[in-house]
């Protein structure tokens, strides 16, 4: 059963001629620090991936380092615990899939790199889903125990409880945190993680437009030039 269609929002990051904003996306990865990342991973990050479009070299490996990894086996098969670096990826907050149902009433939260290509509506329905949860469900609504009503979700019935509010965090640019700014600021970050790619897919589509604007007049050009004595 699909859910309530969502609103269609006007993402700035996705017109054509603009780029992730670099703020909305330091912003939006510390709402995934402080509030997603307790029940979703985040494993096609690196730390690396970080720098420059969000955060410095040295405030990315500060982060990296706040986590532990294992070494690679030693010559006696020794596998030892080493902080983290550049190179490593954002960890899950689970052991495994079966201690994440264990913390979540059986259901898994699901990885969220990819979320924004993975979900129909993209940006709009994570955005309409992380919102949209009503004070009570509607009269009439049957809610199965464990889940939360929220009509965006197919079926209606989500294992997530609303999880924003505003002011759950503390923006250090001054930006005030509401529900719809935290949102608005997770939901661009996760595009970013699921399309890192973008602003130079588009910076790339105007150069190949402009090149091949000038190579299709040249064409013209030669065209007539080649033509202009037949009649
Ligand atoms: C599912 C986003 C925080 C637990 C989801 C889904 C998204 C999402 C996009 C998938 C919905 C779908 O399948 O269509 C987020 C974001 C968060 C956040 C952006 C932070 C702002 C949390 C937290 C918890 C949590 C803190 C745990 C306390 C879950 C669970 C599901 C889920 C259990 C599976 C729901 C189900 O299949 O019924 N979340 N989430 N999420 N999330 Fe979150």
């Amino acid at each position: 059963e699909e859910g309530l269609h969502p609103a269609k929002y006007p993402w700035e990051h996705e017109k054509l001629y603009k780029t992730f904003d670099h703020g909305t996306l330091r912003r939006g990865f510390q709402v995934y620090r402080e509030v997603c990342s307790s029940c979703h991973s985040l494993s096609r990050v690196p730390y690396r991936t970080l720098v420059g479009n969000m955060m410095t070299v040295d405030e990315a490996k500060g982060l990296a380092e706040e986590n532990e990894y294992d070494t690679e086996p030693n010559d006696e098969g020794e596998i030892e615990k080493r902080p983290g670096k550049l190179s490593d990826y954002i960890p899950n907050p689970y052991k495994n899939d079966e201690a994440a149902r264990a913390a979540n009433n059986g259901a898994l939260p699901p990885d969220l790199s990819l979320m924004v290509k993975a979900r129909h509506g993209g940006c709009n329905y994570i955005f309409s889903l992380l919102t949209g949860y009503p004070e009570e469900p509607p009269a009439g609504a049957v809610v199965a125990s464990g889940l939360n009503f929220n009509p965006y979700f197919p079926g209606t019935g989500i294992a997530m409880a609303r999880v924003l509010y505003d002011g759950l965090v503390d923006y250090e640019d001054g930006t005030k945190a509401t529900t719809s700014q935290m949102a608005k600021d997770v939901v661009e970050f996760l595009n970013w993680s699921a399309e890192p790619e973008m602003d130079d897919r588009k910076r790339m589509g105007w150069k190949v437009m402009a090149v091949g604007g000038v190579l299709f007049a040249i064409s013209i050009w030669v065209k007539r030039y080649k033509w202009v004595n037949v009649k």
